[in-house]
């Protein structure tokens, strides 16, 4: 298991500790609080006397850690000084007592406590935490950020998402990285997420509409007075037996939520996607559990958007688009979906009204096998490609890509790679397999083995 290491600077900082302070410290933690005090004199922050007798306490593992927490809450630093208030937590490996890392995240300051046997993702989550994710299976990217100091493994990170080069450069995937000391990130928090909650609700199958041979819109009612709050282009577990669960994104817009639609591609040999196909009815019941997930539209920018849906990864795009239309929204968006032949395209004639309803708005559908349709004239090739071929020049948009994990991951290489789209204004959902169904199937081959770029 390959394991990062970004620079120690939370131990150069404490071997400056007593030239710094001019006093001694026993223990690291005390070294620490001292300095948090020291630093932050006119600030509001306990008086030194308190942080030292907390420091004292420190047999006592809970209440040293509150006033970590509370010390690491109080500062208020500027701006180049926030690299080293990553480093004035002392690291847990070095006090020998607790069992969890801290960590904290930059820009924000929120920190979190990390088991070591949990990814970053999952204790970020657990604590109230929003870090961006989509797969949590380490293939589409979301979740990727900078591990600034601190020490971890990569977990099972996929090479094709984390180059070996962006693991040097300190770049780790949350959902698969695990702590193995204190550490200080960086990653966008998606703070709109904050106040939503996450819910479980049962719901009653509405209407079932086949909409390709491979594809059911499936619609959902919730129980009178429900309302699911989420965020265009968000997703909800469908749940299972036996703690499984099965995502599907939602593809109605928040403000049309007396219904939630769902758009189910028939996977062969799928436990749940053929109880859709084969038994399913209305009037069924379902639990589920949302809303989840960040991708959505990030409306704390205005640069154009470009949209890229494969298969069924039209439904989060529609949301968003739904979403733009009924907000008036004057961003430009160019939304690209690709199937492989006509058929997969199962909702054109809707996607062809939206250039009609928004001035901004772009639509370019795409077939992969050379269409035998006699009436298509439109374009043809991977629903990537074509999006690449007309913008080269990304370095001031926002890409929102939608699709198989195939389809997620080349788009993510190229469009940073030969359009300079920033990484940090890439957003994806890809549409994996649940994790019980990978953890059966071999995961480390598994995005080789689903090459389909439209499903
Ligand atoms: C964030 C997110 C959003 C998504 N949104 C959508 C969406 O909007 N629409 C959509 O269509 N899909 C979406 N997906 C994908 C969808 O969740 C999966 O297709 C779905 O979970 C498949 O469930 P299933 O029970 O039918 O298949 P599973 O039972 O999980 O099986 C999947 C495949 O694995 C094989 N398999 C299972 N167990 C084994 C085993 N032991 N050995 C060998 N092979 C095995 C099966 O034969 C099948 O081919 C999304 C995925 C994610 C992560
Ligand atoms: S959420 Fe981590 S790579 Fe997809």
């Amino acid at each position: 298991m390959l394991t990062g290491r970004a620079p120690l600077v939370s131990r150069w900082w404490r071997g400056q500790m007593q030239d710094d302070v001019g006093q001694t410290c026993d223990t690291p933690q005390a070294c620490g609080l001292i300095k948090i005090g020291k630093d932050r004199a006119g600030a509001q922050i306990a008086p030194e006397e308190t942080l030292r007798r907390v420091a004292d306490e420190r047999e006592n593992a809970v209440v040293a850690q509150q006033a970590r927490q509370d010390a690491a809450r109080d500062i208020t630093a500027t701006d180049d000084q926030e690299f080293l208030h990553c480093a004035i937590l002392p690291d847990s490996d070095i006090s020998g007592e607790a069992m969890s890392f801290q960590v904290s995240i930059q820009p924000s300051r929120h920190s979190f406590q990390a088991e070591p046997d949990e990814t970053i993702l999952e204790a970020a989550l657990r604590q109230g935490l929003s870090l961006p994710y989509g797969c949590r299976d380490g293939v589409c990217g979301s979740c990727r950020g900078k591990v600034l100091t601190g020490e971890f493994e990569h977990g099972k990170a996929q090479l094709e998402v984390l180059s070996d080069a962006d693991r040097r450069a300190g770049f780790a995937l949350f959902c698969c990285a695990q702590a193995r000391s204190d550490l200080c990130i960086e990653s966008r928090e998606a703070r709109s997420l904050a106040d939503i909650p996450v819910r479980t609700l049962p719901a009653r199958v509405h209407k079932l509409t086949r909409a390709a041979p491979d594809v059911m819109i499936v619609e959902l009612k919730l129980p009178a007075n429900e309302r699911l709050r989420f965020l265009a282009g968000q997703y909800v577990d469908i749940l299972l037996k036996e703690g499984r669960r099965r995502a599907f994104s939602l593809a109605n817009a928040p403000h049309d939520d007396a219904v939630l639609q769902l758009h189910v591609r028939h996977v062969p040999g799928g436990q749940f996607t053929g109880h859709v196909f084969n038994t399913m009815k209305e009037r069924d019941i379902v639990r589920l559990r949302g809303p989840q997930g960040s991708f959505f539209q990030r409306e704390d920018s205005t640069k154009p958007m470009l949209l890229v849906a494969g298969g069924t990864g039209f439904a989060p795009i529609k949301a968003i688009v739904e979403h733009a239309i009924a907000e008036e929204s004057q961003r430009p968006m160019h939304v690209y979906w690709g199937g492989r032949g006509r058929a997969d395209l199962y909702l054109l004639e809707l996607a062809q009204q939206w250039p009609l309803l928004h001035a901004n708005i772009r639509f370019t559908p795409v077939l992969s096998d050379l269409p035998t349709e006699a009436q298509w004239d439109g374009r043809t090739g991977l629903v990537h490609h074509v999006a690449l071929a007309d913008h080269t020049d990304l370095s001031d948009y926002q890409a929102y890509v939608c699709g198989s994990p195939a389809m997620v991951a080349a788009a993510r290489q190229d469009l940073l790679a030969r359009c300079d789209l920033p990484a940090d204004e890439f957003f994806a959902d890809s549409f994996d397999f649940a994790a019980d169904t990978l953890d059966a199937i071999d995961a480390p081959t598994h995005l080789n083995t689903r090459l389909d770029p439209h499903e």
